[in-house]
């Protein structure tokens, strides 16, 4: 059994006719992009926000109409993995490495549906390391500072390469171990010059989907 397509299918039952729709970025969103095509063959007319280049890609093979951003002020719905979801529902995103237009697409959405397997659900948010989106100029420094709020931030790389973003940034991927106040973390690392976003999502989701090996689906809502 598929469950990362079990979990997206159950999420795009949301989707309805004439909404903008973000799309998440990740193995799980894949899922979902997938489904949506399928829907908008079918007769679905909605518009599209990717959040990556990947995403974009995947939605323009599939002929999902997309939004022109300049013309958009909000997103109905946002449908997007997650690498941590707490059980209050803040993340950890960005493993992809999406995850600044993943934050910006999910701050004008009307709702954030998170959709992931059972392994993504944990009790406090850290284990994971957490990705931040760093400029390249003076990226050692950035590194630093990062690192004196208690963590070993580590550049990714890709194939012995620098990872580099959609934007043309690095990643910084940051293991905390226990985030005990995420909320706090992520406006100190916004805070830091060469910090362009970090990946934790703070009471952003209001849906979260949790998929369990067995198939049966969990659905947790902000109160
Ligand atoms: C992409 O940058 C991430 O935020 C993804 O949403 C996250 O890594 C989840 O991806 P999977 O669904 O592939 O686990």
């Amino acid at each position: 059994m598929n469950i990362k397509k079990l979990v997206a299918h159950k999420a795009i039952e949301l989707v309805q006719e004439e909404m903008t729709v973000g799309l998440g970025t990740g193995s799980t969103a894949y899922w979902a992009i997938q489904n949506l095509g399928q829907r908008v063959r079918q007769g679905l007319n909605i518009k599209a926000v990717p959040t990556s280049i990947e995403s974009e890609r995947l939605a323009k093979k599939l002929g999902i109409p997309l939004a022109v951003l300049s013309e958009i002020n909000e997103v109905d719905i946002t449908i997007d993995g997650a690498d941590e979801i707490s059980h209050n529902l803040d993340l950890i995103k960005g493993g992809g490495g999406a995850l600044l237009r993943e934050k910006l697409v999910a701050s004008i959405s009307k709702q954030l549906v998170i959709i992931a397997d059972e392994t993504k659900w944990i009790r406090n948010l850290g284990a994971f390391p957490l990705p931040v989106e760093i400029v390249p100029f003076g990226w050692e420094i950035t590194q630093k500072q990062i690192a004196k709020l208690g963590c070993a931030p580590k550049l990714r790389l890709t194939e012995g390469k620098t990872f580099i973003t959609d934007n043309g940034n690095y990643i910084l991927d940051c293991k905390f171990n226990e985030i005990k106040s995420p909320k706090k973390l992520g406006i100190n690392l916004n805070l830091l010059p060469g910090v362009v976003e970090n990946g934790l999502f703070v009471d952003m989701a209001d849906i979260v989907y949790i998929a369990a090996n067995t198939g049966s689906v969990n659905v947790y809502k902000r109160e």
